[in-house]
């Protein structure tokens, strides 16, 4: 497979339309043939509920946990936080425990590469990652 394209939507400001970009965009490159990987990196999860998961804070096992793993030192092959949609892609669902990633990553080695090796470890299956992200 050809290079993954990662792309990153984000816009300090909010309620402009981040969201709604990456879902669109996903859905689209989705329905012309395009493997692709959405991301969400946002507490609110409003991402996750447009996906379908109407209670992303329910959720056992999201990016947050994953996060947290990294910067904690444990990191595995296996990517059981991947989901599919209906619609042809595959997402990592995000919720508040993102928050608390946050929290640790003040205090964390590397702490802006953290997401960089997620997106690292999984992106090769994909010839697009889109990450929804929040920059405050
Ligand atoms: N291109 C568009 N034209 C008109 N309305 C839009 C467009 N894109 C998004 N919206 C609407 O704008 C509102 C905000 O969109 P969205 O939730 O995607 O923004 P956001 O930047 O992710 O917000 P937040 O900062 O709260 O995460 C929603 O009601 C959405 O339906
Ligand atoms: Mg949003």
């Amino acid at each position: 497979m050809a290079k993954t394209k990662v792309i990153a939507v984000a816009n300090q400001k909010g309620g402009v339309g981040k969201s709604t970009t990456v879902f669109n965009l996903g859905a689209g490159l989705a329905a012309n043939g395009k493997k692709v990987l959405l991301v969400d990196v946002d507490p609110q999860g409003d991402l996750t509920k447009m996906l379908g998961l109407r209670k992303p804070n329910d959720l056992p096992l999201t990016l947050g946990n994953v996060m947290n793993n990294i910067v904690a030192g444990v990191s595995g092959n296996e990517h059981p936080e991947i989901m599919q949609h209906h619609e042809g892609f595959d997402f990592v669902p995000g919720n508040r425990s993102l928050s608390a990633v946050e929290v640790c990553l003040v205090t964390a080695m590397s702490r802006e590469a953290v997401l960089q090796q997620y997106v690292k470890g999984v992106k090769n299956d994909y010839d697009f990652c889109v990450q929804i992200t929040i920059t405050d």
